[in-house]
């Protein structure tokens, strides 16, 4: 049975700030995807937090976004309510950080800087927010978030705010309890995280020098969702694909990065369906080529059927 009872849809409607029918694709780094059923953006925990409470209550699914990073929204939409989380609030209190999960990691990495704290210069690498980077432990140049989280904020809905400890969150290699263990579901307030007293502009020659030589590799100017795959244990998805023979390889406006493997761009008009067609093409592809199964990073979402 459908949870669209014309109670449920009241109650949706009677949100402060609701739309319906929201076009989603630009909101995602992708570009791509169908309109969200409802759409709501919050800046407030408590207020997000009492939403998620009702959804759960009612049965009303509900999808939470950051800055749309690691997504492909399905062409068909999502159904139910997507919460765009935008709780953006930075308190420094000595060398201990504590973010909103809707601030992006690269602003946060700046902020950090300016601040003469080091240990951060990592995240101007990670396209996305802190909450996004808690739920899937984002990382670049071999660090992720979970080398100096030190705690989190979160909510679970119907169970209210817990303190995670890095230890509760199952942190892996871009994965998480709350992407898909038992805290699935669950929403990131805050994150902590712990650096060093530092020379703040030396960290900034760090980060200019490392975003030059991301955009040597990767496509950073273009519209992507980040990594496509996984990298398997030891080996890189970018070179596999490379080996197969598939950079440049098309589906409608969906194209292999001919600059990195592992980065599907969409040229203006690209589709779901024809980047899920591509994902398909590299997995067999370098399946039949060396037996290895290419596991995706990026997160589909919403009606796929
Ligand atoms: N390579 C190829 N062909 C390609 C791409 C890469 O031969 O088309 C080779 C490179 O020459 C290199 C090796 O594969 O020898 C690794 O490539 P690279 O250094 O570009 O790193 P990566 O393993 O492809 C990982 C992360 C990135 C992160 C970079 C830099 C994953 C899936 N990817 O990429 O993370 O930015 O290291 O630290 O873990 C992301 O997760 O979205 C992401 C972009």
């Amino acid at each position: 049975m459908s949870w669209r009872s014309a109670s449920r849809l009241a109650w949706l409607r009677a949100v402060p700030g609701m739309r319906e029918k929201e076009p989603l694709a630009s909101r995602t780094s992708f570009g791509i995807g169908g309109p969200a059923e409802f759409f709501v953006e919050l800046g407030r925990p408590d207020a997000t937090e009492r939403l998620l409470d009702g959804c759960v209550q009612r049965g009303i699914p509900y999808l939470l976004l950051g800055a749309g990073t690691n997504l492909l929204i399905a062409d068909a939409g999502v159904e139910g309510v997507v919460v765009r989380v935008v709780n953006r609030e930075v308190h420094i209190d000595g060398t201990r950080v504590r973010a909103g999960a809707g601030l992006k990691m690269m602003r946060l990495a700046r902020l950090a800087a300016d601040a003469d704290l080091t240990g951060f210069e990592f995240a101007i690498g990670v396209p996305g927010t802190v909450g996004g980077a808690v739920y899937q432990n984002a990382g670049c140049w071999g660090k992720e978030i979970r080398d100096v989280l030190v705690e989190v904020c979160g909510y679970v809905p119907g169970n209210g705010r817990r303190t995670w400890n890095p230890a509760d969150l199952s942190l892996g290699y871009r994965t998480s309890a709350v992407r898909e263990g038992d805290l699935k579901g669950g929403l990131v307030v805050e994150a902590v995280v712990q650096l060093q007293h530092g020379d703040g502009e030396e960290a900034k020659r760090v980060m200019a020098r490392l975003t030059r030589e991301r955009g040597l590799t990767q496509p950073i100017k273009a519209k992507n969702c980040g990594s496509v795959f996984k990298n398997p244990m030891g080996d890189s998805a970018g070179r596999l694909i490379q080996a197969a023979g598939l950079k440049g390889a098309r589906e409608g406006a969906a194209v292999i990065s001919e600059l990195h493997g592992n980065f599907i761009l969409n040229e203006g008009s690209a589709k779901a369906a024809d980047v899920a067609r591509l994902i398909k093409r590299a997995q067999a592809a370098v399946r039949r080529r060396f037996n290895v199964e290419l596991e995706p990073e990026v997160e589909l979402v919403g009606s796929w059927r």
